[in-house]
């Protein structure tokens, strides 16, 4: 089977409600980074952090997965798949992708503050202050603040370097070292990016950009591949 990894942003949870990063309504806006994605806005105040990813828990768990997370999902029957996702919900999981790696975790795990090797799953949306990793210190979202290493980039790197075929969808590849992943694509394997702003992608090699909504742009390409003799 042909090696097809897909590199997912924000943009393919949008349509699941889950606000971007950067369009105009975009969750920073609301609030600042320092103040509630970085191990300093951890130390200063912890409570802040935790209720913000509490609430964006909640809606995670709200959201349903839609139709580009589905139709990725359909890709297993005819190709090595392997999701590569900055997104720290949970979509690709609950649409049937049984191959995800998330770059900047998952929000609906917690991690000990003082060892990020211990991961816990949370019941329900709320983590509290009070609860404690079995080392005894605090638990808070198992994802990667800004500022904090990516421990699955290299993986990333080199499950990207063996594509046979490569998406891109709903990134603005405006993060590094998430954004460098495209570059570890052999130059003369297709991309294809799905997104209805097309980012920059100094890549030499075929790009096929299909300036549509993830809802509409994933599945119409799903099907040609899964038609195509590609695989
Ligand atoms: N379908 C497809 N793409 C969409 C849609 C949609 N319905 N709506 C928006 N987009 C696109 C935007 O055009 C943009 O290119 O999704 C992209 C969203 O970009 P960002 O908000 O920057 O999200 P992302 O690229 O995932 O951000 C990367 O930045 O804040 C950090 O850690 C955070 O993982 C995040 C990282």
């Amino acid at each position: 089977m042909k090696k097809l990894v897909v590199l997912t942003g924000a943009g393919i949870s949008a349509e699941s409600g889950l606000k971007t990063f950067r369009d105009s309504d975009g969750l920073w806006e609301n609030h600042p980074i320092e103040e509630v994605a970085t191990p300093e806005a951890w130390r200063k105040n912890p409570k802040l952090v935790q209720d913000f990813y509490n609430m964006r828990r909640k809606d995670v768990l709200h959201a349903t997965p839609n139709s580009a997370h589905t139709a990725l999902a359909k890709l297993e029957e005819k190709f090595d798949v392997t999701i590569i996702t900055q997104n720290i919900d949970d979509l690709h999981e609950r649409a049937g992708s049984t191959n995800v790696l998330h770059l900047h975790g998952i929000i609906t795990r917690s991690q000990s503050s003082i060892n990020p090797n211990l991961t816990y799953s949370i019941n329900g949306w709320e983590l509290g202050m009070d609860e404690v990793c079995e080392l005894g210190s605090p638990l808070r979202a198992h994802v990667v603040w800004f500022g904090e290493a990516v421990p699955m980039i290299e993986k990333a790197a080199a499950i990207c370097a063996e594509a046979d075929l490569f998406i891109l969808v709903g990134s603005s590849l405006a993060v590094y070292p998430a954004a460098g992943l495209v570059n570890y694509v052999p130059h003369h394997i297709t991309k294809y990016i799905i997104d209805p702003h097309i980012p920059v992608v100094n890549q030499r090699g075929p790009v096929i950009k299909i300036e549509e909504r993830a809802s509409i742009g994933v599945p119409k390409l799903v099907n040609e591949l899964l038609l195509s003799g590609m695989v």
